[in-house]
């Protein structure tokens, strides 16, 4: 499933991924999520909407593991902000 098998290449896509849903959060315009949109729709690369829970369990899980002032607010707030966004995302998997 995964083109790219290098793992620091791996890790600088998630950061990359990461970062634009950060800078929407913080008010950045709907071009690069609407990019993400598009090629994680069904046409693209074909991840369908329930993968994202897991997505998103997967980086509360890895918050939790190596940030010593992980909280039950800060999951909260994280999965608040980070929601929205990724039902956009995966709003956009028939488009
Ligand atoms: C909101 C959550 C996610 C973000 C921010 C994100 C971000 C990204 C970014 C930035 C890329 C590279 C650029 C591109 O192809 O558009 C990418 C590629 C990819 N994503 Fe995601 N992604 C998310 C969720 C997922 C999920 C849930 C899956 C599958 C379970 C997935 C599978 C892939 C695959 C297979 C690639 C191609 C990797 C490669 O070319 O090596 N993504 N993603």
């Amino acid at each position: 499933m995964f083109r790219n098998t290098d793992m620091q290449a791996q890790k600088s896509l998630l950061r990359s991924g990461i970062l634009v849903l950060i800078m929407h959060a913080r008010g950045m315009p709907d071009t690069k999520v609407n990019a993400l949109g598009k090629s994680h729709s069904r046409k693209a690369l074909n991840v369908h909407p329930r993968h994202y829970a897991h997505w998103l369990d997967a980086l509360m899980e890895t918050l939790d593991r190596h940030d010593p002032e992980f909280s039950p607010t800060l999951e909260m707030a994280w999965r608040n902000t980070l929601q929205p966004i990724i039902d956009k995302i995966s709003g956009m998997y028939e488009d």
